[in-house]
C-alpha cells in the first residue's frame, strides 16, 4: 500500500535521476516489511487515518501542525486517534494533527533549535537526512525552504509514521525511503547538505559512515553531524563492553574533540564543534505516545551523571563541516 512511486516520479526530473535504477533495486531487496510481525497492524491502523481534501499545514514551527479540529467529524477524530495510537511508539516529534498533540519521547524541536543557527541556510538546497526516524526534522528542513528533502531510515514502522504526516502534505518535495546509509549508491555527490543525527555511534565503523556522508555530498556541500559524545580530550573514546544506556547497538562514542578529529581525518574541512550538551530527562522521556522506558530509567538512580552501566550519561555534540571542492550553485536541478 505504501509505495515509493511519487519519489521516483519526482527524481526523474532532477539530479537524483541517474540513481533511480539502483535505488529501486536496493529497495526491492531491502524493504520487505510484510516479514515484520506488526506490519498488518500498522497497515490497518494507517488505513484508519481520515481522508481530507485539503487542510492548513505549518511545518515551520516547533510542533508540526496539520489541519484543525474543525476539519474532521467526531467519527473521523475517533478513527484518527485509534490509527495514530496504533503506530506507537512515537519517538521523534512533536506533531499536532487536527488538534491532537502527539507528545513524542523526544523534543526533537530542541535539537533543531541547537542545530539551525549553525548551518548554512537550507533554502533551495537538496538535503539528505540519514537516520531520520519519523521524519520530524525532514519537515523542519522543508520549513526552512529546502528544495528537496530525502530522509532515509531502515525502520519499517517509521515509514508509516512519516506517511501519516505526508498523507496530508502529499505534494511536498519531502520523501522517505526505508534504507540504511550503507545502501545509498556511491558516490552520489548529489546533496548540498547531509544530516546524520544520532547515527554515528550505531555504526561499527564510524569511518565507513563518515565516508558514506562524504560520498552523498556535492563538492563544497555541508555535513551536519550530531552524535553522542563522552567528556574528554581528542584521545578519549568509549567502546561499551555491552550495552550503553540500555541500548544494545552502540559502538564507538568519542569525545567531541575526538569526533572532530575523525571528521577531519575522513577528509572534511572547516570542522567545527558548534554545540555540546548533556541530554536531559526533559528532552527525552516517556509520554502517553511512547509508553516504554526512557532516559530516566537508563540512568543510575544515585547518580544521574552516569548510565545504569556506569558510563558517562548521554551527552551530544553537533559538528558542522564542509566537503572539499568547489561549491556548485545551490538550487540547480
Ligand atoms: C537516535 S535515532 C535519531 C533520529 C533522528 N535523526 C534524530 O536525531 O532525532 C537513530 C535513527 O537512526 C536509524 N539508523 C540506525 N542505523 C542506521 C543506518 N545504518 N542507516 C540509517 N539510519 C540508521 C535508526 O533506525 C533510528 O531511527
Amino acid at each position: 500500500m505504501i509505495g515509493f512511486e511519487d519519489f521516483f516520479n519526482h527524481i526523474g526530473k532532477n539530479r537524483l535521476a541517474p540513481f533511480a535504477t539502483t535505488l529501486k533495486e536496493t529497495l526491492s531487496n531491502r524493504y520487505q516489511p510484510a516479514l515484520h510481525g506488526d506490519y498488518r497492524s500498522w497497515q490497518e491502523h494507517f488505513q484508519l487515518l481520515p481522508e481530507v481534501s485539503a487542510c492548513a499545514v505549518d511545518v515551520a514551527r516547533d510542533c508540526i501542525s496539520i489541519g484543525t479540529q474543525q476539519d474532521l467529524t467526531e467519527e473521523q477524530h475517533q478513527k484518527l486517534l485509534i490509527g495514530l495510537r496504533g503506530l506507537h511508539p512515537w519517538r521523534k516529534g512533536p506533531f499536532q494533527l487536527f488538534g491532537h498533540t502527539i507528545e513524542t519521547e523526544w523534543r526533537s524541536d530542541w535539537k533543531w533549535q541547537r542545530v539551525l543557527p549553525h548551518i548554512k541556510p537550507l533554502a533551495d538546497r537538496f538535503v539528505l537526512d540519514i537516520g531520520c526516524g519519523s521524519g520530524y526534522h525532514c519537515w523542519r528542513m522543508l520549513g526552512e525552504q529546502a528544495k528537496f528533502v530525502l530522509g532515509i531510515d531502515p525502520s519499517p514502522k517509521f515509514v508509516f509514521q512519516f506517511q501519516a504526516v505526508k498523507k496530508y502534505i502529499p505534494h511536498a518535495p519531502v520523501y522517505y525511503l526505508p534504507l540504511r546509509a550503507e545502501d545509498l549508491p556511491k558516490p552520489m555527490q548529489a546533496f548540498d547538505t547531509v544530516f546524520s543525527m544520532g547515527v554515528l555511534y550505531h555504526r561499527k565503523s564510524p569511518f565507513d559512515h563518515l565516508e558514506e556522508l562524504k560520498s552523498a555530498l556535492r563538492p563544497g556541500g555541508e555535513l551536519v553531524l550530531e552524535t553522542l559524545v563522552v567528556p574528554g580530550d581528542e584521545n578519549t573514546v568509549l567502546l561499551p563492553a555491552d550495552r550503553y544506556a540500555q541500548m544494545r547497538n552502540v559502538w564507538f562514542i568519542g569525545s567531541a574533540l575526538a569526533t572532530q578529529r575523525w571528521v577531519q581525518r575522513a577528509g572534511f574541512r572547516q570542522v567545527r564543534i558548534v554545540d555540546e550538551a548533556q541530554t536531559t530527562t526533559a528532552e527525552q522521556h516517556s509520554t502517553a505516545w511512547m509508553t516504554f522506558n526512557s532516559l530516566a530509567d537508563f540512568l543510575d538512580s544515585n547518580d544521574p551523571n552516569k548510565t545504569l552501566e556506569g558510563y558517562p550519561a548521554p551527552r551530544r555534540a553537533i559538528i558542522v563541516a564542509e566537503k572539499p571542492g568547489k561549491s556548485l550553485k545551490v538550487g540547480t536541478i
